[in-house]
């Protein structure tokens, strides 16, 4: 009886996690291409969830290039708990999907779930984020920016630009994910010898309201702080907001330097509210349909796919803006 119950409860669960998640052009919980036996590829792609402006672009770009590729979409939104994603995973396995592609939400925890994946015979895309783990086997290829390379970019600016700064707060990004993790090391390892100090640091989850909360408790303890360095847009728009409510402007009497450049941060950087955004760039759907169309065909892929992408300042945030697509 028990037994009996169990399974229906994750008959239940798998299905909810299929139809919450369909936002492709696949009818959600259908069978797969493999299943159905036509030539139309199914992806199954499990993102980390809607934290961030980027995230919504990034989603965006995933589902209009699967539809113009003609590659059959089943989506999921993670919420941002990796357990959420190893049940959509396990799920794409099971409706024997052609290739699966997914963001992790943090970098360790994999080997399991995707060791599944190798044994079913269904090839793993990562996209955006990587995993920490030895068997490079269990996925084809990592599709995504350098995220240290990122957070170089940031320190060697403010090393360039901020004369007289000393005391750097960190807004965190997610804890444990790749970005939060490769960004810190790019920014420490760029400022590294200076005068530059991070005196604070921690997660603001890649949110505005974790942002806001993490920067108000950073302006009562904190006696004197010259940057503010956040890991993305969001949470650096949510530290503008404390700044502004502790009576001090941001841009100004604190100098802020962001990663992502999505529209409300550039709109942010026009505006000299903050001093410096580093580019990543969300629009990888174009180049993930491409891989999978290959790995499904079995032809060789490299092995890491390096986004391309820049910086801006606030003069060239003033032209880009009105040419931003998201
Ligand atoms: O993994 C990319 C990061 O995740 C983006 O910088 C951030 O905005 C998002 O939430």
């Amino acid at each position: 009886m028990l037994k009996k119950i169990t399974t229906a409860a994750a008959a239940v669960l798998l299905a909810a996690l299929t139809a919450c998640g369909s936002g492709g052009s696949g009818d959600a919980g259908s069978p797969s291409g493999n299943a159905k036996g036509d030539d139309k590829i199914t992806m199954g792609f499990a993102q980390v969830g809607a934290e961030s402006g980027w995230r919504t672009a990034n989603t965006k770009s995933i589902q209009e290039e699967a539809a113009a590729a003609g590659i059959e979409l089943k989506f999921s939104d993670a919420q941002q708990k990796q357990e959420n994603q190893i049940k959509a995973i396990r799920s794409y396995i099971q409706q024997k999907v052609d290739v699966i592609a997914f963001s992790p939400v943090v970098e360790t925890g994999w080997d399991a779930v995707l060791l599944e994946a190798k044994r079913a015979n269904i090839p793993v895309i990562l996209t955006d984020r990587a995993v920490d783990s030895d068997d490079t086997s269990l996925y084809k290829t990592f599709l995504g920016s350098d995220f240290v390379e990122e957070g170089k970019k940031a320190g060697e600016w403010l090393k360039a630009n901020a004369a007289g700064a000393k005391n750097v707060v960190e807004l965190q990004g997610t804890t444990g994910a790749a970005p939060a993790i490769d960004r810190k090391k790019g920014f420490e390892d760029a400022i590294a010898g200076t005068d530059l100090k991070v005196v604070a640091t921690q997660t603001g989850d890649f949110t505005r309201s974790g942002g806001k909360q993490v920067m108000e408790a950073f302006l009562k303890s904190v006696p004197q702080i010259d940057v503010v360095y956040a890991h993305n847009d969001d949470m650096g728009l949510g530290a503008i907001e404390a700044i502004k409510a502790a009576g001090k402007v941001p841009g100004k009497d604190i100098k802020i330097i962001t990663v992502d450049a999505v529209k409300d941060g550039m709109t942010a950087l026009a505006a000299g509210e903050i001093n410096f955004i580093v580019e990543c760039n969300p629009l990888l759907g174009k180049q993930l349909m491409e891989l999978a169309k290959k790995v499904v065909a079995g032809e060789e892929v490299p092995p890491r796919v390096v986004t391309e992408e820049g910086t801006f300042t606030v003069d060239q945030a003033k032209t880009e803006l009105p040419n931003r697509k998201y």
